[in-house]
């Protein structure tokens, strides 16, 4: 019943906060807990480094996944990692929420996901997909676009809009274990009038209330590739 509401827009003005502020409303009035973390009203750091680790375990060469390790083990993550790890570890409910820049996220939410889904916490090597340490946990992506809907899908111009969300509903969502819901895709939106606007504002909060009927999105299972969850393989490529 807790939901994370994480939004990556400079402005909080944008059509973006907009969807945010609607994603908030319609989970409150379901009957979630939410809570929001705004990126860029936080100043949120997007940059995984030395920063993170106050009492490193080896000051002389860092290793990112051992440092996280050793710093969650010890208390010693940075606080505004460890602020956001709580957040994301308490919440049943991820909700994304951003603009497509470059054919992806923000930095500053690509950033957010380097440093706060840390190693051992939300993932190890045994411990992805179906055994993801967010398994029982669900993620949502609400996404603007500028282009047009027609510029998306199989042979259009951009592409699929799936293949675009691939690095972070497989790569970064299914890979922890969550179950990764289908996204809503706002199109066109820099050329959208009011009407539209309300209408697309309408069908994000439609489909946050149908959230449980919805069917999450297909994963790979790490029981199907007993080779890579078999020590002795990892052990032979140390
Ligand atoms: C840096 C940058 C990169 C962008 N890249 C894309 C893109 O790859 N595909 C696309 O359809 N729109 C792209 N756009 C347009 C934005 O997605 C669009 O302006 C935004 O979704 C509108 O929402 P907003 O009014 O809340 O900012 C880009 C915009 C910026 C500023």
């Amino acid at each position: 019943v807790d939901a994370l509401i994480v939004v990556a827009h400079p402005e909080p003005r944008s059509f973006n906060a907009a969807l945010a502020d609607a994603a908030a409303d319609t989970l409150r009035e379901c009957g979630w807990r939410v809570q929001r973390s705004d990126l860029y009203a936080m100043c949120f750091d997007p940059v995984l480094g030395r920063g993170d680790f106050a009492a490193p375990q080896n000051p002389e060469l860092l290793n990112v996944s051992l440092e996280q390790r050793h710093a969650v083990a010890n208390g010693t993550l940075a606080a505004d990692v460890a602020a956001e790890l709580d957040k994301l570890l308490r919440a049943d409910l991820l909700v994304l929420q951003f603009p497509l820049w470059w054919f992806g996220m923000p930095a500053v939410l690509k950033g957010w996901i380097d440093r706060v889904f840390v190693s051992g916490v939300t993932y190890s090597r045994r411990a992805m997909y179906e055994r993801g340490k967010l398994r029982g946990k669900r993620a949502v992506v609400g996404v603007t676009t500028g282009a047009p809907a027609a510029a998306f899908g199989r042979g259009a111009l951009h592409g699929d809009i799936a293949d675009l969300l691939a690095p972070l509903h497989r790569g970064v969502l299914g890979f922890t274990g969550m179950a990764v819901l289908p996204p809503y895709v706002a199109h066109h939106v820099p050329y959208a009038g009011a009407a539209e606007r309300a209408a697309m504002l309408d069908g994000w909060r439609r489909h946050l209330r149908g959230l449980d009927a919805l069917t999450p999105l297909p994963m790979p299972r790490l029981e199907d590739h007993p080779e890579l969850a078999d020590d002795a393989f990892h052990r032979g490529a140390a």
